[in-house]
């Protein structure tokens, strides 16, 4: 590389979903509204299950750590793309894009390992249901919730550890609303073979061997369960298949994002399978389909209302 006329990138641009302006505006409207609804379905979750006694159970603390989980996911990159579209400034600085490639893989990272805590609960309440509240003990839940984020920790340090030092000399516009690993190595100037295979080792296999556990385990319990008695196996296979819609989608992007070793233009619509489509996934598929949720949140709303009316 010539370092003469090297002179350090201090911002990148961020081209987003669209140029075309009515794509934009469409793009604003959408965005706006979804983020909105993701903001108020998980917070939704999150006070039911904090608030509500009957929901103290460990399948609505894990499910109230995933909504938590996606609202901090979506809101590290859709206000930022909302704000970008509305005022026309692209650009977001060098800090910036690596704080938030940083933060999506610590969050990327726990939710991962949150589903899969969320398989293992549902293995034990559907396969070993008296020793159910043994096993999911609080000290258990703990651990499981420990466990995500120190993971989730690990491996966005390994990741970023990785590509903060390269040097960024050329072109700086991301095909994207955010920054992520495989358009933020592209940009480098240097050879960035080795970086791109860590990228793929690294986040591509953990997101394809998280997949594969997960599938392995539902048609385990699946298939235990159909072992057990056709009559249980529909009930069984209602509840699993919303987890199964959920991981589906989010993983299905991350893997083609990380495991294709180049950046392609499908990948940045993808992503907004994950940061907006799943996030309202989660709230829309646990509160509108159970009972117990359900009843929360008529609980809920009626003592706020007497707390109104008392305040
Ligand atoms: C996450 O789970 C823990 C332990 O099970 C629980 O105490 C906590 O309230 C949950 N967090 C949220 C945001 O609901």
């Amino acid at each position: 590389m010539n370092k003469s006329n090297y002179s350090p990138v201090s911002e990148f641009v961020l081209l987003g979903l669209s140029t075309y302006r009515p794509v934009q505006h469409f793009l604003l409207a959408f965005s706006a509204v979804f983020y909105v609804t993701i903001v108020l379905g998980n917070l939704l979750v999150v006070f039911a299950v904090t608030f509500d006694p009957f929901l103290h159970s460990p399948m609505y603390f894990l499910l109230a750590n995933l909504s938590f989980i996606d609202l901090c996911f979506s809101t590290l990159t859709v206000p930022k793309m909302i704000h970008n579209l509305y005022s026309g400034y692209k650009t977001i600085s060098f800090q910036g894009c690596v704080m938030q490639i940083f933060a999506l893989h610590v969050l990327g990272g726990s939710e991962m390992v949150l589903l899969i805590a969320m398989a293992l609960d549902r293995y034990v309440a559907i396969c070993k249901p008296l020793h159910y509240l043994t096993i999911m003990s609080p000290q258990m839940c703990i651990l499981l919730l420990s466990g995500a984020w120190v993971i989730g920790l690990i491996h966005a340090v390994v990741q970023v550890a990785f590509v903060v030092h390269l040097p960024f000399c050329g072109p700086n516009e991301i095909d994207s609303f955010y920054c992520d690993l495989p358009w933020f190595i592209k940009l480098a100037c240097t050879d960035t073979y080795r970086m791109e295979f860590m990228v793929t080792a690294n986040s591509g296999f953990i997101s394809m061997g998280t997949f594969f556990l997960l599938l392995i385990s539902y048609i385990f319990i699946l298939v235990t369960v159909w072992k057990r008695s056709s009559g249980g196996l529909s009930k069984a296979f209602s509840t699993l298949s919303a987890h199964i819609t959920v991981v589906v989608l989010f993983f299905g992007p991350c893997i083609f994002v990380y495991v294709w070793p180049f950046p392609v233009p499908v990948d940045k619509f993808l992503a907004v399978l994950d940061f907006m489509i799943t996030p309202i996934l989660n709230p829309i598929i646990y509160t509108l389909r159970n009972k117990d949720m359900k009843m929360a949140m008529k609980r809920l709303s009626s003592q706020f209302l007497s707390l109104r009316m008392i305040s």
